[in-house]
């Protein structure tokens, strides 16, 4: 039952196309209806050879030859039809699963990505839409078809004879018999294999993307190792499967023969008790063979559906996933925006560990500066990541201008806000499409003129092939505090009303940190700025302080008024040594 679903929500993709599906599956069905009558035309002539003589066999075996090759054209002309275009539909409906994929997985929240390894999103979408292609082409040349021959073979064979009619019948309860027992036994072997697919994709997509970590600690054949585990445990659950449905397709041949010898057997039988005539007999055989082909396809149909049923109920599955930050019906755009930022109470907890910010208040008005130090771990980038909603609070709320952040529309909520993460993530392109991030359509004039602002225009000029030079996965040829760098001008070209700095100059050198921060703070005046910072030197004419401790704010207040203070913070900022600069150097006495 469960099977029929999948796959009537297999065929429901193609609903895009589904006029010239509907062609092509039709067209499909009149080559199968036509073949029918193949073995009638033969059976009619044998008949006529056997009973006439002279010329009466060419009077009546004429017109039915004539009738046969115009049947055998109709065929060649829907053949062609189908052979130009299933392909093409199918090739088209498979990059478009990938592409709805790709969008929906892109827009699914933090939580879930962090759940699910990249290695498996992409093999989820690079076997879902090839085990969709697979079916789809199945039912454009075949499936449909296959159905529909059983449907009008089975009761054509009890018309012409039921007493052979009786044994293909048999037949065909073997036939779903076996498929039933098989799958019950095999189904849950075989998700198993599908979930070590997925793992083994994870593994692999993991390791990829730590080779330099393999390399220096000398993990090469650990890894190699760890990889050959899994997929032996992949073959031990799969071995037990194959062996079952290579034990089904030798019973169907089997069956299959032992039928064909069965209907001989009793034909001859029926044709000496004068029940069957030699043309009936040779026409049922024509049928029996055409019957059995069907339901060996049909056979045939039922594991491969059963093959692809764990892939494509991951797929679908990864489909289904529902973002837990959604926008509410009817939200605003949020636009003209002035800044006012306040949260309120807010507390939030990842799904499994105690909260990871808990009773957060503060006001930050329009332009203002904020600064949230602490210990790591301390809660500052889930605070930022619920003002950008990677995750929504638990309770409490966020306002940006005075109405709750879940009032307005994800995409102008995120348009306002600018974010420098803390690592700086960039694509594998080059140094200017990743500038352009910020702002597509930003000119060479205004990426230069970021990327002087951000202290990164002359070293990217010093690149093989200056704003054009390819930065390697995540940037890997750039150099931590370059990429940092590139990430401030990626900011800056997006010209957001919020800024969230979460250590954003932590990677530069002190020289290079003075140089960015005047630049930062021609960036932050007129912005409502959040500041995250180690290095206190750097957040000294914030406006606000905000010194957080296991996720709660345990002190508040500006730079002179905390360090007076015997506080958190100006414990934190002595043991920087005094102003944040490096600590001080003993002098030999
Ligand atoms: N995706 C996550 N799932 C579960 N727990 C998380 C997740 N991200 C962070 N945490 C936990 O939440 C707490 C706060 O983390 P957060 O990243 O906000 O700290 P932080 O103050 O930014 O620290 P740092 O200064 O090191 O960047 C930590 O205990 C961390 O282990
Ligand atoms: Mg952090």
């Amino acid at each position: 039952m469960s099977f029929l679903r999948l796959y009537a929500r297999v065929l429901g993709l193609l609903a895009a196309e589904r006029r010239l599906a509907i062609v092509l599956a039709l067209a499909n069905v009149a080559v199968a209806g036509l073949q029918f009558l193949e073995p009638v035309m033969f059976g009619r002539v044998i008949d006529v050879l056997t009973t006439r003589e002279g010329a009466a066999i060419w009077a009546e075996t004429l017109p039915l030859l004539a009738l046969w090759g115009a049947i055998g054209l109709g065929g060649i002309a829907a053949n062609i039809l189908v052979a130009l275009h299933a392909d093409r539909l199918a090739h088209r409906r498979r990059l478009a699963a990938m592409a709805r994929y790709f969008e929906h997985v892109l827009a699914l929240p933090a939580s879930f990505h962090i759940e699910t390894h990249s290695g498996t999103l992409i093999k989820v979408m690079l076997t879902g839409a090839d085990s969709l292609f697979g079916l789809w082409l199945g039912f454009l040349r075949e499936h449909l078809a296959t159905f529909v021959a059983l449907v009008i073979l089975i009761p054509l064979a009890l018309w012409l004879n039921w007493r052979l009619a009786l044994l293909l019948i048999v037949l065909a309860c073997i036939f779903a018999v076996l498929a039933v027992v098989v799958i019950g036994r095999t189904h849950r072997s075989q998700e198993a294999v599908n979930a070590y697919h997925s793992e083994l994709a994870a593994r692999a997509g993991d390791a990829l993307s730590n080779v330099m970590l393999i390399q220096s600690y000398v993990r090469l054949a650990l890894e190699a190792k760890q990889l050959a585990d899994l997929m032996q445990r992949l073959l031990q659950a799969q071995f037990p499967v194959l062996n079952w449905w290579a034990t089904v397709v030798v019973l169907t041949r089997a069956a299959s023969t032992i039928t064909v010898l069965l209907i001989f057997v009793l034909g001859a039988w029926l044709k000496t008790q004068g029940l069957a005539s030699v043309g009936e007999i040779v026409s049922f055989m024509g049928f029996a063979t055409m019957l059995i082909a069907r339901l060996e396809q049909a056979m045939n149909f039922v594991s491969s559906l059963f093959f692809e049923a764990p892939v494509l109920t991951e797929y679908f599955k990864t489909l289904d996933e529902r973002s837990l930050v959604n926008e509410k019906p009817g939200a605003a755009t949020l636009v003209k925006v002035k800044g006012d930022v306040a949260f309120e109470h807010v507390t939030f907890a990842y799904e499994t560990s105690r909260a990871a910010v808990e009773d957060l208040s503060f006001a930050a008005p329009a332009g203002a500066t904020v600064a949230l130090v602490g210990s790591t771990g301390a809660g500052k980038t889930t605070a930022m990541g619920l003002l950008h909603r990677l995750w929504d609070p638990t309770s409490g709320r966020i306002t940006v201008d005075g109405a709750d952040i879940r009032d307005y529309t994800l995409d102008s909520l995120r348009r306002n806000i600018g974010v420098v993460f803390q690592e700086s993530a960039l694509f594998h392109r080059s140094i200017a499409d990743n500038l352009r991030v910020g702002k597509p359509d930003a000119t060479m004039e205004e990426l230069t003129q970021a990327a002087r602002l951000a202290e990164a225009h002359d070293f990217i000029l010093r690149q093989p092939q200056g704003y054009d030079t390819l930065v390697g996965e995540r940037g890997a040829t750039l150099s931590g505090g370059e990429r940092q760098r590139l990430a401030i001008a990626r900011a800056l070209l997006k010209n957001p009303p919020i800024l969230i700095l979460d250590e954003a100059t932590s990677a530069l050198d002190t020289l290079t940190e003075a140089r960015v921060q005047q630049a930062l703070k021609a960036l932050m005046k007129g912005r409502t700025t959040f500041v995250i910072a180690h290095r206190l030197s750097t957040i000294r004419e914030a406006d606000l302080i905000l010194v957080l401790d296991h996720g709660r704010i345990v002190e508040r207040g500006r730079f002179s008024e905390l360090v007076q203070s015997d506080g958190p913070f100006a414990r934190l900022v002595s043991v920087q040594g005094g102003l944040g600069g490096p600590p001080p150097v003993t002098q030999p006495g």
